[in-house]
């Protein structure tokens, strides 16, 4: 794993490099990151995945609440890459959230340095590449937050630190899986469940085949781990759970929960939670560590399941037998969704300050303004198979939107996000949300689709206040946790389901809110709230950096940069999306002006 380089000197001389409103004495974290393909055959065959200084999944970001991030990136891919950093809210900062609405993306050849400042928060996060289809491929890896020492934790310093990323997979590379969704096909199922980067311990021999690497955690008996496991695969749920052993869930997404142990746990793609597990079995045989499909048919996904070993020092022998058993609720459509609810936020504790986190009192705030925001299974639009929310689906311009703000470029996008569904055709837009600066706004995200979904916003954490079946109405809004509801950033939509969400407004910028299922995103199921400064730019928002890409409208301002790899070209948006579709929009849009 790659330390950060850490000196005072160096920390003088990039705050007057990047002349950034960093407080002076907050630490900077370095790190240089070399992006490349590497070839990997985690289930059996070889194929491209995207590697951080060779490394997959990519190293892991161990910082502090208030240090300075500085990450040098190198695109060695052949095609444009951009990195987000989920969760990390970017205070005041939107320009280094890495993705399409805020950066144009590094060409390939060409290096890129984010730099950020990690503040009031703390938790489990992690990154990955937001362009391409990529993170079907890799490139991502943890971002740890850990609280100041001056500020109080609730719970004992645990004897080992453990990130597990569990994801589903499959053997055809993000270049064909993203062919296939421009050719309007459906991925199918996946071909497994990695867990960090590697295939599952071979539990059955008909079923695993003979030469698969696996992942083996080693643990002291006695001992108490934190394991801080993310969903960083593609559209699966998964139950996560540890054969024989009690998980406290202790931390979510940066939120102390009340502790409260579960034998397994539902995490949906994108979510990241802290357990603490205790090895207090007695190590008779390693123990199973398991990942499985949830909501769907078992008997057809036994392939779809991830597995590694958790080995004790003292252990007789390896793991053998059935693995642990997934949660029986195939009648009980509640079952899920209650553990969910059973999620809460511990209110006495302090997190990144020492006031307690149930000390903000969310659930007596007035709401300013309610988005619903439903989405529809995949339809055909214009002849392009696409996902949407109130029936827009988003294609990003080739201009970012908050550069094309800068420089008051009209007409890249319209502020006239619908705030419920329209009975109208579905169409593709780039339509964003008007959010008001120190506003209080209700979500209440719908989801139309057969699948599970998980939404994001970046920016923010917000308190996911309710969730039920059917259609969300406002009678709904009394069944609402108004006082410990968990504030995170990423949640599950159940199918033919409703989630509501509160978000206080408090953080200036343009944030992509996003289905986090990587198929629903890429097919357009994004929107972006513009959180607009009234005091003006360079007052509340911090200004552009000086090492900006410029691309799109913007793109004669780009100097050149001398490529690594000899294939530089200006940053280009389009590539990775369908070309045809930002033509089309570009007719649709010339046709609304003469019209
Ligand atoms: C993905 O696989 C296809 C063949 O199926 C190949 O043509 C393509 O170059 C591969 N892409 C990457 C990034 O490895
Ligand atoms: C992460 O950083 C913390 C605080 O600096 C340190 O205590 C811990 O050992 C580090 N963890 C890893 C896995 O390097
Ligand atoms: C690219 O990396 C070099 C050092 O390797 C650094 O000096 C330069 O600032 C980087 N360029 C950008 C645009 O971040
Ligand atoms: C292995 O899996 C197959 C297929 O699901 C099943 O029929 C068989 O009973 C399993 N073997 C063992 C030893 O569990
Ligand atoms: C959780 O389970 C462990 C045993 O694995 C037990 O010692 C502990 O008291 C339990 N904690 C709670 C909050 O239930
Ligand atoms: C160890 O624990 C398992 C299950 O918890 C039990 O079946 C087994 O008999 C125990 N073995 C010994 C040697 O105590
Ligand atoms: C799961 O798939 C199997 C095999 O196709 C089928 O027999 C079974 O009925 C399915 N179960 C459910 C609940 O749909
Ligand atoms: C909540 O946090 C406090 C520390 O402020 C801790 O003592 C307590 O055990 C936690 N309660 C639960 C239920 O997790
Ligand atoms: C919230 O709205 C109610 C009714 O409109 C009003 O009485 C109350 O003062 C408002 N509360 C706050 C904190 O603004
Ligand atoms: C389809 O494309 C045409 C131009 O080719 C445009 O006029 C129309 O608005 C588009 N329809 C939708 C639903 O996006
Ligand atoms: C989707 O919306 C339609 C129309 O409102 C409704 O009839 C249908 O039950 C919904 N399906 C799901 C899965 O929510
Ligand atoms: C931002 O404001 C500060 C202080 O008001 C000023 O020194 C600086 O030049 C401004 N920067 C830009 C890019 O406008």
């Amino acid at each position: 794993m790659a330390t950060p380089v850490f000196s005072l000197a160096a920390a003088a001389a990039a705050a007057l490099i990047f002349a950034c409103a960093a407080y002076a004495g907050d630490p900077f974290a370095y790190f240089d990151w070399d992006v490349s393909y590497i070839t990997a055959a985690p289930l059996g065959v070889e194929q491209q995945v995207i590697a951080i200084n060779k490394q997959f999944p990519g190293p892991v970001v161990n910082i502090t609440t208030n240090w300075n991030v500085v990450v040098n990136v190198l695109n060695s891919l052949d095609e444009p890459l951009l990195i987000t950093w989920n969760g990390i809210q970017q205070r005041k900062n939107c320009w280094q959230d890495g993705v399409l609405g805020t950066n144009c993306p590094i060409p390939s050849g060409w290096n890129w340095t984010y730099q950020f400042q990690v503040k009031d928060q703390i938790g489990s996060f992690f990154y990955f590449p937001s362009v391409g289809f990529q993170r079907a491929a890799g490139g991502f890896g943890g971002i740890t937050v850990n609280n100041r020492a001056v500020i109080a934790v609730p719970f004992g310093k645990p004897d080992g630190d453990i990130t597990l990323f569990i994801g589903d997979w499959y053997n055809k590379n993000h270049t064909d899986l993203r062919k296939m969704l421009d050719d309007g096909k459906d991925l199918g199922m996946p071909d497994g469940v990695l867990m960090n980067g590697k295939g599952p311990y071979r539990y059955n021999a008909t079923l695993v085949p003979d030469g698969i690497q696996y992942e083996t955690i080693n643990v002291e008996p006695g001992k108490t781990y934190r394991f801080r496991v993310h969903n960083v695969g593609i559209s699966t749920s998964l139950n996560f759970r540890i054969q024989n052993h009690n998980m406290l869930l202790v931390e979510t997404e940066g939120l102390y929960t009340v502790q409260q142990n579960y034998t397994t746990l539902d995490i949906h793609v994108g979510q990241s939670y802290s357990f603490l597990v205790t090895m207090n079995q007695n190590a008779s045989s390693d123990y199973y560590i398991v990942a499985s499909a949830r909501f769907v048919n078992e008997s057809l996904w036994t392939r779809v399941t991830g597995v590694a070993v958790l080995h004790y020092s003292n252990s007789n022998g390896k793991a053998s037998g059935p693995l642990p058993d997934p949660p029986n609720d195939f009648y009980d459509k509640y079952f899920s969704m209650n553990q969910a609810k059973s999620i809460r936020m511990n209110v006495s504790t302090g997190a990144a300050r020492p006031n307690p986190q149930g000390s903000y009192k969310y659930g007596s705030i007035n709401v300013t303004q309610v988005y619903v925001l439903k989405n529809e299974p995949p339809a055909v639009i214009n002849g392009t198979r696409r996902t949407t929310l109130n029936g827009i689906s988003y294609s990003p311009p080739d201009t970012p939107l908050r550069l094309a703000d800068l420089y008051n470029l009209k007409g890249i996008y319209t502020l006239d996000f619908p705030s419920s569904p329209l009975d109208r055709p579905p169409r593709i837009g780039r339509s964003v949300i008007n959010g008001s600066y120190k506003g209080f706004v209700e979500i209440i995200l719908q989801n139309n689709d057969t699948t599970v979904q998980s939404y994001h916003m970046d920016g923010y954490s917000f308190f996911v206040v309710g969730m039920d079946y059917g259609e969300w109405t406002e009678s709904n809004r009394g069944t609402y946790n108004k006082w410990d509801a968990a504030s995170r950033c990423t949640t599950q939509v159940f199918p033919g389901a409703w989630t509501a969400i509160l978000v206080p407004l408090d953080n200036v910028g343009i944030w992509n809110l996003r289905a986090q299922n990587l198929d629903s995103w890429y097919l357009g199921q994004e929107v972006y709230m513009k959180v607009a400064d009234p005091e003006g730019y360079n007052k509340t928002e911090l200004t552009v950096p000086d090492n900006v890409l410029y691309c799109g409208f913007l793109k004669d301002k780009q100097k050149p940069q001398e490529s690594h790899r000899k294939q530089s070209s200006s940053p280009s948006i389009a590539t990775g999306r369908s070309k045809l579709l930002t033509l089309m929009l570009l007719f649709a849009t010339a046709f609304a002006v003469v019209s």
